[in-house]
């Protein structure tokens, strides 16, 4: 069992990465059906948060189901980040975790994300706020440091474990890299191995399947892993990889039904959730995701992606249902999307 604080979870938890725009309720929904152990918010600004923004508020919005949730704050400023912590308890997550990681220009340069990696002071005064304000555990998501000639990583993660957060977890890239070249655990092992660790370290990066899940389970030693991209359109893959790692076998890619359930949960939560234009208009860019593999898809895709209600997208998913009732998917390889350029966090 690994514990945060005192959250337990199972062993070797498998963790949904907070991503701006993508892990919303509706989609956090889909993947607590699918297997994921602990999953985090989009990440919110302290400021707006402070102020009182819509969008920041929005964000809180967390539900029992999805428990244990973590809620994702950043920011530079101390107090700005004492105070959030204090709005974030309101909603009663289970933990706070810090955004240390975000390399986005905007971001860096009021020394928050990422920007703290190149003053380890700032970093540890902003959590050192955090934790003293909040009585939720406090987790952190990092880098690996600022550039290749700045790997500062097992001084951060020391740094912070001293100043109280309870778990870290590191995606294998720097800032300068965006996301370029392929993620390093080599040194995520190394912070892991260090006997003055103690807390849980888990490790980010690159997970696109089971077996490579289990590789660098192995390989690496981390306590859990956390998993973004490959979720995106796949939140099968937190289940396959419990399932690999219990018996070894893989499960058969999912089916039409299964699919379609998970096209039909998403977009009812976010019609909920966002509101019926909005939340049709951002289920578009997921159809294809979904029944990637299918034969009509291109055609199904373009018929979907222009209907106003959810009533008209569930009458073409029974279409779809009844159409390809005995076709099987293929397993495919997930692709990662590279969102250096579409989306730089
Ligand atoms: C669209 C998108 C949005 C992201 N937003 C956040 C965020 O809000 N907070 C954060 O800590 N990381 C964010 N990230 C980084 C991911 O949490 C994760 O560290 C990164 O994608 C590497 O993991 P992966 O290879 O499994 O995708 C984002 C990544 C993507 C692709």
């Amino acid at each position: 069992m690994v514990k945060i604080g005192n959250i337990e979870l199972p062993e070797f938890p498998l963790l949904l990465a907070p991503m701006e725009d993508v892990s919303d309720p509706p989609f956090r929904a889909v993947c607590k059906d699918n297997g994921a152990d602990l999953m985090y918010t989009e990440f919110i600004s302290s400021e707006g948060l402070i102020r009182d923004a819509i969008k920041s508020r929005h964000k809180l919005d967390i539900f029992d189901y999805e428990k244990p949730i973590g809620i994702q704050i950043f920011g530079g400023d101390e107090e700005a980040m004492a105070l959030s912590a204090k709005i974030v308890e309101t909603v009663q997550p289970d933990l706070v975790d810090i955004n240390f990681g975000c390399p986005v220009k905007k971001v860096v340069s009021k020394g928050a994300g990422a920007g703290v990696l190149k003053d380890l002071p700032l970093m540890t005064r902003l959590t050192e706020a955090v934790v003293k304000s909040t009585s939720l555990p406090v987790t952190v998501k990092t880098r690996l440091g600022w550039d290749d000639e700045h790997r500062n990583i097992e001084e951060v993660a020391e740094r912070l474990q001293d100043v109280g957060i309870k778990a870290l977890a590191i995606h294998g890239r720097t800032r300068t890299q965006m996301y370029k070249g392929e993620a390093d655990w080599s040194l995520i092992a190394k912070v892991k191995n260090n006997p003055r660790i103690q807390i849980p370290i888990f490790g980010n990066g690159d997970i696109d399947s089971a077996e490579k899940a289990m590789e660098y389970k192995n390989r690496y030693g981390v306590d859990g892993i956390m998993i973004g991209r490959a979720a995106i359109g796949y939140p099968w893959i937190f289940n396959e990889i419990r399932h690999y790692m219990q018996t070894g076998t893989h499960l058969p890619a999912p089916t039409l039904q299964q699919r379609i359930n998970v096209i039909s949960k998403h977009l009812h939560k976010s019609v909920q959730w966002k509101g019926p234009i909005v939340g049709i208009n951002e289920m578009r860019r997921h159809y294809a995701n979904y029944l990637k593999g299918m034969p009509g898809i291109k055609e199904y895709r373009n018929r979907l992606v222009i209907l106003k209600t959810a009533e008209e997208v569930d009458e073409v998913l029974a279409e779809i249902a009844n159409k390809y009732a005995d076709f099987e998917f293929e397993k495919l390889a997930i692709e990662l999307v590279n969102y250096h350029e579409k989306c730089p966090l």
